[in-house]
């Protein structure tokens, strides 16, 4: 009797050590269908942002690990602990701020108008009323809520988005420009807009956490410094553009 209470108890220690070299791996939570920033080659989940938190990883001495789920589900993963960092070319908000914190932005951007060139895009007025499709979850979403007044159609993907404008399905697609780009890459029909906003991608963490915040913004300084960042900016719309080519 007293030998089996060992025995499950032994066994109870080993499991638990596993689950202690679990917690010495850095997780990372995206949505990867946003290239260059986060795509799939194959299985594998690549990209700029990948990258990014990789570094981090490395810088931290600590296993990396990447996961992607539906982008409206990125920054819950993070609050929860599912992850421990969120980068998914996520747009710092004002919003989103009070429930995560942001590092120093690692790029400048903005989002765009995907349009048919049958059905030219002049300015953001002539959006009212349109079927507009948007990326769940994103600030093309906000955009179409809140700047146009009227509900989008919802998409899992920019990609998905894109889809609906090729079939008629939405009139326009709101996107960040980067897979705004990639969408009509290969498309002699259809175009995108100048910038319609001007937004900054940062990597979101769980709120108060200074010394990761500190390791975060260390790593993209440096990365930005030496150059890295903008080889591997160049390095993966380079494959996405191809990917797309296939
Ligand atoms: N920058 C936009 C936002 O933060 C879109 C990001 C979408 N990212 C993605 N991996 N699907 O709302």
């Amino acid at each position: 009797m007293k030998s089996k209470f060992f025995m499950v108890a032994a066994m109870a220690a080993i499991l638990v050590g596993c689950g202690e070299q679990n917690s010495n791996k850095l997780k990372m939570i995206t949505e990867a269908t946003f290239p260059p920033y986060e795509f799939l080659r194959g299985q594998e989940i690549v990209g700029i942002d990948v990258e990014i938190c990789r570094a981090v990883a490395n810088k931290l001495g600590r296993e990396f690990q990447a996961e992607t789920v539906d982008f409206d589900s990125v920054i819950p993963a993070v609050i929860s602990g599912k992850a421990d960092l969120a980068a998914a070319g996520i747009t710092v908000t004002e919003d989103r701020k009070k429930n995560v914190d942001f590092s120093i932005p690692y790029v400048k951007t903005g989002i765009v108008v995907i349009y048919k060139k049958s059905n030219p895009f002049k300015d953001v007025k002539q959006l009212k009323g349109k079927k507009i499709g948007v990326q769940s979850g994103t600030t093309s979403e906000t955009f179409v809520l809140e700047q146009l007044k009227q509900e989008p159609e919802r998409s899992k993907s920019p990609a998905e988005a894109c889809a609906s404008l090729k079939s008629g399905r939405v009139e326009f697609v709101i996107a960040d420009i980067d897979p705004a780009k990639n969408c009509v890459k290969g498309e002699p029909d259809l175009a995108i807009s100048d910038f319609i906003t001007s937004e900054e991608y940062a990597v979101a963490i769980k709120k108060g956490q200074s010394e990761l915040l500190k390791t975060i913004n260390e790593t993209i300084a440096e990365l930005k410094k030496s150059g890295q960042l903008q080889k591997w900016i160049d390095q993966f719309t380079k494959e996405s553009d191809a990917l797309k080519d296939k």
